[in-house]
Formats: structure tokens, C-alpha cells, sequence
């Protein structure tokens, strides 16, 4: 999967294992982003539906959720990617703008990007195959970058994993169906029937996804963009629609308590990190509309990006980052005794993957134990 921001790649076995120990059937990951909790969960027999407004997120849900890999013709998808593998490189947009205007990929690797986007377009669009290759070229694309995680910058000397030629792969694929829609989690919640299990991952400060990842919308809107800066940044990130709720500070609030209040699921998963704009009280008092809740908490590292360190647009490094780990707090939110067996649950799955630290140290986290507000939290 792509680097990405807020990917959840430490929750997402343990949402998984709580999910198969309740007993979870029909899940809910309402910004699917790379599609990682989501893939986990279908993985566990849960039939899922992702959901996102960036367009390259709900090309990984066609790929990862609703594709059946039991269905999908293995040959085909084989053939396709030796054939894409082979096409010689034709410079187009990517090489023009994200290899010459800006270096965000080798120009060797950019004009080979352009080549199999064109054969994408001109020859695969309409099949099955093509959300999946299209997850490819982009997963490829990423693993060949020149950037710290992020798509505002690139570094001043070519990243050495940018020389690398570029590799298409076969993305993981599960078997069984799934659901991916493209579109605002505010307006679909209320649209999509009941769940078992509803996942919020919402943005919860300024950084906005559609220009961190601008690269990734234009290599599947493939409709060559005006741009502006340093980054080429697509001009439409300039356009209201573009903007996201959740990425303003006065209105995220309103908007996420909405959310919260109204998602037709027996128990609501709501993700957070101690980087947001919202307080960890805030949160537990907005999912307290929904019965009992139960805050889990998780340390790990930052990030790539942060890993890297941060660089001005010409690629010098203009900064230090603060820390390099933070913490993730899961709130789970339902009746009293649902949430009391789910807490239980991902906990069992926290200790099962390992893949989660719980918090211990820090003096700001909630342990590991359930708690229910009315009681107040145990800090
Ligand atoms: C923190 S990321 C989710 C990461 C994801 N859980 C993962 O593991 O990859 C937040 C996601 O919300 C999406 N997003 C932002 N505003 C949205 C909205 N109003 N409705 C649906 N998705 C939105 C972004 O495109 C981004 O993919």
C-alpha cells in the first residue's frame, strides 16, 4: 500500500480481530484512504463498505473491497500486467510536470507512468481489470518516488529508491464482495442502511489529502490539469468543493458530532491521534450521545514523512520534527455492554498481532481499560 498520512497500518489487525470476535458481519470504513482497516476487516470474512472523496482512495476500495478475487479473471490480470510491464516510456504529463516542473519521479520512471496510464486509458478502461492495475501503477509510482510522504514537496537529490526502475505488481486482492463509494461521509452516512460496526477515520487538522496527494487524483482523473507552484499542485485544489469539512477548525466539530450522533451502527469505532485539533474529552463527550465509551490507546512512530524530516518545496531541509512517535487512541462508542466485549476485544487483538503498543507511559493517556464516561475518565 501507498505511504500515506493517517494510514492505520498498526489498527488495522486490531480492529480486525475485534470485529471477528464480535461476530461483526457488516462493517462500515467511512474514510477508507489507503483502504488498510478495511482490507483487514474483509480479510476476516466482514462485508465491508469503504468509502472516500479522494478519487484514488475509492480506486484502492474497487480494487481491494469490491473486487472478488475469487471472480476476477487471474489469467487476464497476469497477461495485462506483463503486457503494461513491458511498454516502452513515452513522456506525457507526468514526465512534463512531475519529472521536469517539478521531481517528484525520474524522468526514465515518469515517461514509463505516462505509457501505461495512455494504455490504460485508451485500451482497459471499462474492465474489471482496471481499478486493479490502476492500484498498480499507482502502488508502483509510490515505490519509486522522490518525496518525504507527502506530494507539497519533493527532496533536493534524487531519493535512491527513485532510480529503481518502475515494477508493477499484482496488489493484494481478497475474495468475497465489498462496496466502494466515492463521496462525502457526511452525506452517504445516513444513506447506507445499518452496520454492525461503523470506522471513522476523519482528517482532524488543516492537511488536506486532495494536495498532499495531488500526484496520485491526477494519475486517475487523467485529465492533465493546470497547475500552479513549486509542487504543481492541480488548480482545482483552489475550488470549494475540494475542500473538506474536517479540514476546517470551526466547522470540523459540528460536522464529526453529526457524524457520530447519526451513523446508523450498532458500535462506532472513532480514530484520533494527539496531533488533532480536538481534545481526547472533546471526542469522548461527542461519542457519549451514542451510550458507553471505551478509549484505547497506542504509541508508535510517526508518520514517514516526520521519520524524513521537513523540507522547503526546492527540497533543502528547512526544519526539525518535533517527535517522532505519537499516540492513537481508538473510542469505541454503543450500548454499555457491546462496548465493554469490543474493548475487551481489541485489546485481545492488540496483544494477539503485537503489532499495536498499548500507551503505558505517558501521564496524558487513557489505559487500556474501558471506560464509561458517566464514570468519568480515568487519566
Ligand atoms: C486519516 S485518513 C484515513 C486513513 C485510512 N484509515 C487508512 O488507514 O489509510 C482520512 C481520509 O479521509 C478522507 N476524507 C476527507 N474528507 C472526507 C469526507 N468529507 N468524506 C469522506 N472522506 C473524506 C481523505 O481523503 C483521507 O483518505
Amino acid at each position: 500500500m501507498i505511504k500515506y498520512i493517517g494510514s492505520k497500518r498498526r489498527l488495522a489487525p486490531v480492529l480486525a480481530t475485534m470485529a471477528e470476535r464480535l461476530g461483526v458481519q457488516r462493517a462500515l470504513d467511512l474514510f477508507t484512504g489507503t483502504t488498510r482497516v478495511a482490507a483487514a476487516l474483509k480479510a476476516r470474512g466482514v462485508h465491508v463498505t469503504a468509502v472516500d472523496t479522494a478519487r484514488y482512495a475509492h480506486v484502492f476500495a474497487r480494487a481491494r473491497i469490491e473486487t472478488d478475487a475469487d471472480t476476477l479473471d487471474d489469467g487476464a490480470l497476469d497477461d495485462a500486467l506483463a503486457w503494461l510491464q513491458q511498454l516502452p516510456g513515452r513522456p506525457g504529463y507526468v514526465t512534463e510536470t512531475f519529472c521536469r516542473q517539478a521531481r517528484y519521479f525520474q524522468p526514465f520512471n515518469g515517461e514509463r507512468i505516462d505509457a501505461v496510464r495512455d494504455a490504460l486509458e485508451h485500451e482497459l478502461r471499462g474492465s474489471p481489470l482496471f481499478p486493479v492495475l490502476l492500484t498498480s501503477l499507482i502502488e508502483a509510482a509510490d515505490r519509486v518516488d522522490s518525496t518525504t510522504g507527502v506530494q507539497m514537496a519533493y527532496v533536493k537529490r534524487w531519493s535512491d529508491r527513485s532510480a529503481r526502475p518502475l515494477e508493477l505488481r499484482r496488489p493484494e486482492l481478497l475474495a468475497g464482495p465489498g462496496v466502494a463509494l466515492r463521496g462525502d461521509a457526511c452525506e452517504l452516512a445516513g444513506r447506507l442502511g445499518h452496520f454492525d460496526l461503523a470506522y471513522l477515520d476523519p482528517p482532524y487538522n488543516q492537511h488536506r489529502y486532495y494536495t498532499n496527494y495531488h500526484v496520485w487524483e491526477t494519475l486517475v482523473a487523467w485529465d492533465a490539469p493546470e497547475h500552479y507552484g513549486v509542487a504543481c499542485k492541480r488548480l482545482d485544489s483552489r475550488d470549494a468543493e475540494q475542500k473538506s469539512v474536517f479540514n476546517r477548525r470551526r466547522e470540523m466539530p459540528r460536522a464529526l458530532a453529526e457524524l457520530v450522533r447519526s451513523v446508523d451502527a450498532s458500535l462506532v469505532a472513532l480514530s484520533y491521534n494527539d496531533e488533532a485539533w480536538l481534545g481526547l474529552d472533546e471526542l469522548v463527550a461527542m461519542c457519549a450521545v451514542r451510550g458507553a465509551v471505551a478509549v484505547l490507546a497506542f504509541e508508535g512512530p510517526r508518520y514517514v514523512g516526520a521519520q524524513i524530516g521537513i523540507h522547503n518545496p526546492a527540497g533543502a531541509r528547512v526544519g526539525t520534527v518535533g517527535r517522532l512517535r505519537n499516540v492513537e487512541y481508538l473510542l469505541l462508542a454503543g450500548p454499555d455492554p457491546l462496548v465493554r466485549e469490543a474493548a475487551g476485544a481489541a485489546r485481545a487483538g492488540a496483544a494477539r498481532t503485537g503489532a499495536a503498543t498499548p500507551a503505558r507511559s505517558r501521564r496524558d493517556v487513557v489505559d487500556l481499560h474501558p471506560i464509561n464516561v458517566a464514570g468519568g475518565l480515568s487519566i
